[in-house]
């Protein structure tokens, strides 16, 4: 994977040249009634996006920013070129040179027509909704995995990542940051509307749902479960070196090889309730009555454990 990787490193370092040149209002823009970091997306790339045609074999990771993407990501990654590699007659000729920014929305408006000529599985990352996602990835039933965390730990992880990283905005004081999370005024949007429309899909048979809890709590059985939902063959011990390979320590190891600059900001604490460290009562009670609101009773939500990971 290291092509594919340098690829990616490099467009990242491109974009925090860019982004430490610009001033802070122009860092984000707004598509569709959403903000995105600017010299990572653009409007010509999202128009290009609704024609992409995805196949049924595609293997899509869906899911808010700081959700654990980037673990989730590396763990599908490994599973599908392990599986591969087992199958010789399968799409095994995975070509470094031509794989993709692994990000949907993330790269050149002709990104999508490299992807066509790819004809190994395509491992896809995506922070959008699904109504924004092309049609053709429900037409097709493309297979998707959301990822979801609970709300107080991903507002801890985006503060610190937003303040440590120049593509996006900073904050001069976490409740400030807090205030724009609850908004919504956040790139990708808003949490809260990103997990009520992915509730929608929790029930189709081409979707499987994980937390980022469960998985910290036993990463070898949601290893198994991802494989087998994604029909992905491996033996026992290779689906034990995934898993292995994706602890936070291996990865933040990694780090600099994989994600470069940005690997150090990224891989931050890998934890559950660290929001303890941030959030005052107040912050508490708004937090506990937003998600009450909006996501107690969807599915979605529901799978959150809110009460277990989000209460004092
Ligand atoms: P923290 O900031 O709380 O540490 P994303 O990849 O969606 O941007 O999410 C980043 C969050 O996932 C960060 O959370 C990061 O530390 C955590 N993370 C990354 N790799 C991980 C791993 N292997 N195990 C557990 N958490 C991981």
């Amino acid at each position: 994977m290291a092509n594919h990787r340098k690829k990616f490193i490099d467009l990242l370092d491109k974009a925090m040249a860019v982004a430490d040149m610009m001033d802070h209002e122009d860092l984000l823009f707004s598509y569709k009634g959403i903000l995105y970091p600017t010299t990572v997306c653009s409007p010509e790339t999202f128009k290009a996006l609704e024609s992409f045609e995805a196949r049924r074999e595609d293997v899509i990771l869906a899911g808010y920013p700081k959700s654990g993407t980037n673990w989730v990501g590396q763990i599908l990654t490994n599973l599908v070129t392990t599986a591969a590699e087992n199958n010789e007659d399968e799409t095994n000729n995975l070509n470094d040179e031509e794989l993709e920014v692994p990000y949907f929305e993330v790269g050149d408006p002709e990104k999508y027509q490299r992807m066509e000529k790819l004809s190994s599985r395509r491992v896809i990352f995506t922070h959008l909704l699904p109504h924004n996602l092309p049609e053709s990835i429900f037409k097709n039933k493309a297979k998707i995995l959301v990822l979801v965390r609970n709300p107080k730990d991903v507002a801890t992880s985006f503060y610190h990542f937003s303040n440590g990283i120049s593509i996006l905005s900073s904050y001069e004081t976490w409740d400030e940051f807090f205030t724009a999370f609850m908004t919504g005024k956040m790139p990708w949007g808003s949490y809260f509307d990103n997990i009520c429309e992915w509730s929608k899909h929790v029930d189709d048979e081409n979707v499987m749902t994980i937390t980022y809890e469960e998985l910290k709590e036993n990463t070898a059985l949601g290893v198994k479960k991802i494989a087998e939902f994604f029909g992905l063959l491996l033996t026992e011990e290779q689906l034990q070196t995934v898993a292995e390979r994706s602890s936070f320590q291996a990865m933040k190891a990694n780090a600099q090889k994989t994600h470069g600059e940005v690997g150090n900001i990224l891989f931050r604490k890998g934890d559950v309730n660290d929001w303890k460290n941030l959030f005052n009562e107040n912050q508490n009670q708004e937090m506990d009555k937003t998600f009450e609101e909006r996501l107690a009773r969807t599915k979605l939500g529901a799978k959150i454990k809110y009460e277990v990971y989000c209460k004092t």
